[in-house]
């Protein structure tokens, strides 16, 4: 194989979007439509990977600085040829092939991919298209065919013929060219067409003019190679991901009750006979470990759970680490640092703030934790509140193992209760407690006998 360079056009607005925000950073099941090209350029090891950006250039080399990729930038957007004659510079001394990949068609794969550089490569072509065969070809440009089958040329829906506009074979805007004579023909594309672009597509027929081969090589299945312009397009390759990522963690042993309603994002990791209920949503990098329950409507993200853990429905848990065995829910939300170690229990309508829970302690109801080390087997009474917020700043609460709390208690922080201490229901804590002895703040009761 000659060597790689994959370009990848992303400059444009993606007016169709009615956004914003730049099209090819609207999110796939989380992720920004434009790193979905982005892999499988590095999967057939591209030697450097270009982004020709525009519109929002800004915030696209933000969301991927560090990634080793190249930018370009399109100052004007003056068509897709335009966008590629723009990395002239940066491959001047470049003698391989180029990969041309839209930041917009995110489903492509890694051996279409290939299989179109085989046909370039092996077929000795100037350039080769990747084509589909779409019932409705709306939108797309028309490859226009020779009798004897050779590919002749691209026409753009907006300048096709009546007779033109039936061809269902479309250009999916996925080229794989040769670098010397790629920009030798963009060079000569001019802009006279509806929409006085300079359009990409021309080099298929100057390189049949020039008796360079043009190839085409069709893809099977059009959802690879759709095109996202609108918000439908996006929500049917949001589906076509969705569906595949869930797929593939049934193969693996997971069960998915209901696939029509859970949302796991591409790099979630879940281990075998774990149950997800339906109504699920768990994103970003988490894990969850084998043998768990998640039921319905609880979103997970960024969190790593471990074995046999249940999760009760509608909890919500953001960066947060959990142990095996533990218990949470209905309705608890663990909010970012969170740490619950093994066979914790974390009951309805608990909150719980970069906050650690030792080994087998109890929070069952009614609880706001911020800002806490809680020991081992400590029992937190229902409605325990640390007051960690002095209006400036945070501080923090310790709570030493085998504490028991009593119900109704507040913690004004800083506060430590040392081991084995009890604290009694309804109490004010605003001063240490030393280990073992009984704390209690609450005014006696006076009960008055009516006359
Ligand atoms: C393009 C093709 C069309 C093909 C379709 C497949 C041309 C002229 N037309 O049409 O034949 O069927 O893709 O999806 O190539 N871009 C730039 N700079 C520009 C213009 C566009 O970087 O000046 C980028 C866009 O951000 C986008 C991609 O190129 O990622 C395609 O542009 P778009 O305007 O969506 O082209 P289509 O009209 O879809
Ligand atoms: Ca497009």
């Amino acid at each position: 194989m000659r060597e790689i360079v994959t370009v990848i056009l992303a400059a444009g607005k993606g007016t169709r979007m009615k956004s914003n925000l730049v099209k090819v950073l609207h999110p796939l099941m989380g992720e920004p439509m434009l790193s979905f090209p982005i892999e499988v350029a590095r999967k057939i090891n591209s030697q450097d990977i270009i982004l020709v950006t525009g519109y929002q250039s800004e915030l696209i080399r933000e969301r991927f600085k560090g990634e080793g990729l190249t930018f370009v930038e399109q100052k004007e957007q003056l068509g897709t040829g335009h966008a590629v004659l723009c990395t002239k510079d940066t491959l001047k001394d470049f003698k391989g092939d180029i990969l041309i990949l839209c930041g917009d068609v995110p489903l492509i794969k890694e051996d279409t991919i290939r299989a179109l550089i085989e046909v370039h490569q092996g077929g000795k072509s100037g350039i080769a298209v990747l084509t589909t065969k779409l019932p409705n070809p709306e939108g797309y440009g028309r490859t226009i065919r020779g009798d004897d089958g050779e590919i002749l040329r691209i026409v753009e829906e907006k300048d096709a013929t009546d007779l033109e506009r039936k061809v269902k074979e479309v250009n999916t805007g996925i080229y794989c060219a040769k670098a010397s004579y790629l920009f030798h023909a963009l060079q000569m594309v001019g802009r006279e067409n509806k929409q006085s672009e300079y359009y990409l597509t021309d080099v298929i027929a100057i390189a049949t003019e020039d008796d360079e081969k043009a190839k085409g090589f069709l893809a099977e299945d059009p959802f690879e190679v759709m095109g996202i312009n609108n918000r439908a397009e996006l929500a049917k390759a949001n589906e076509v991901i969705r569906k595949d990522i869930l797929y593939k963690l049934m193969m693996e042993g997971v069960g998915i009750i209901d696939p029509r309603t859970t949302f796991i994002e591409r790099h979630v990791r879940i281990g075998r006979d774990t149950v997800i209920y339906p109504n699920c949503y768990v994103q970003g990098n988490s894990q969850i470990g084998k043998e768990c329950i998640i039921e319905p409507g609880s979103m997970i993200t960024n969190s790593i759970i471990g074995d046999c853990v249940i999760i009760k429905t509608c909890c919500v848990i953001s960066d947060s680490k959990i142990a095996n065995r533990v218990v949470i829910g209905p309705f608890a939300h663990l909010r970012p640092d969170t740490e619950l170690e093994d066979e914790v229990k974390i009951g309805n309508f608990v909150e719980i703030k970069k906050s650690k829970i030792g080994e087998g302690s109890k929070a069952s109801h009614l609880s706001y934790l911020g800002d806490a080390i809680l020991g081992k087997r400590v029992n937190v009474g229902a409605g325990t509140i640390t007051c960690n917020y002095d209006g400036l700043k945070k501080h923090q609460t310790i709570i030493e193992d085998n504490v028991f709390i009593g119900s109704d208690t507040q913690f004004v922080a800083p506060v430590k209760i040392g081991e084995g201490a009890y604290i009694g229901a309804g109490s004010t804590i605003t001063e240490d407690v030393p280990s073992g002895s009984l704390a209690l703040s609450r005014a006696k009761q006076v009960t008055k006998k009516r006359k």
